[in-house]
């Protein structure tokens, strides 16, 4: 691997009250790179973004983002600032138009005019074939499709030099979530930026992934490119590849 490393999760754990759900957990995501990471229900993936993006403290160890040590809580830190993040839930706020959720962080965090913010965000709808008509109509009467890439152009209307997916196409029909992986897999590649996706969906994983990292008892069990998937490098990625055994 020749390509710098963005993010580094550092012996990461955490445990909620008596379960420990990361357990010394390293990994490294590199830049440009696209990193999907696999595992069963419940096995602390969003956990692990949570970390990077400073909205979950670990108990132990530290996450690094361009060096730079992510400090939970901090708005200003290294993580909030340049990560592009679509929710599991994808959720927009139901008071806001399209275009408010999406300006959202334009207007609060970069401080860009109302009036500049609504062209970006019309900009970004564009980017995941939306029509601008859209901008004004609120969530509820957008269907599940249209919800999931409106949640994508927010993740991406700040040109973030990262982007965390949590399960992006969970709840999707297929045709459906063909389209959203081919939409994240156009943005990761024009924006140039270090992807993060977790999924459940082997579909997704063959699209978007050049590297596959399995989360296993809070470590990382393996990790390596779609090859090494496809040969059967590692039994568990195998069986859940394969949706053999696999928990959820
Ligand atoms: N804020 C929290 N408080 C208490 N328990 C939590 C919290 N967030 C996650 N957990 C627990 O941590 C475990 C891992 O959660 P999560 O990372 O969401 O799993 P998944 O791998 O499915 O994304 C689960 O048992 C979950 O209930
Ligand atoms: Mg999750």
């Amino acid at each position: 691997m020749t390509s710098n490393v963005k993010i580094a999760w550092k012996s990461v754990s955490k445990r909620f009250g008596e379960k420990i759900v990361l357990d010394g957990l390293d990994l490294e995501a590199h830049e440009g790179r696209s990193l999907v990471i696999i595992g069963g229900s419940g096995t602390g993936k969003s956990v692990m973004l949570k970390t990077a993006l400073g909205l979950i403290a670990p108990d132990k160890g530290h996450v690094e983002i361009d060096g730079q040590r992510v400090h939970p809580g901090d708005p200003s830190g290294p993580g909030l600032a340049q990560i592009g993040m679509l929710f599991q839930s994808g959720a927009l706020f139901d008071s806001l138009t399209v275009w408010e959720n999406i300006a959202f962080k334009l207007i609060k965090a970069e401080g860009v005019k109302r009036s500049e913010a609504r062209e970006r965000a019309i900009e970004a709808l564009g980017l995941v074939d939306l029509e601008a008509g859209v901008a004004n109509r609120e969530p509820r009467e957008l269907s599940g499709g249209m919800l999931k890439r409106a949640s994508l152009a927010r993740a991406i209307v700040t040109r973030p030099a990262i982007l965390f997916f949590d399960e992006p196409t969970t709840g999707l029909d297929p045709v459906t979530a063909d389209v959203i992986n081919r939409l994240i897999v156009r943005q990761v590649k024009s924006l140039g930026a270090t992807a993060v996706t977790i999924t459940h969906d082997m579909a997704s994983m063959r699209m978007i992934a050049h590297e596959v990292a399995m989360i296993e008892n809070g470590k990382i069990r393996w990790r390596g490119g779609l090859d090494g998937v496809d040969d059967c490098a590692d039994p568990a990625v195998c069986a859940f590849v394969q949706g053999r055994s696999v928990d959820d």
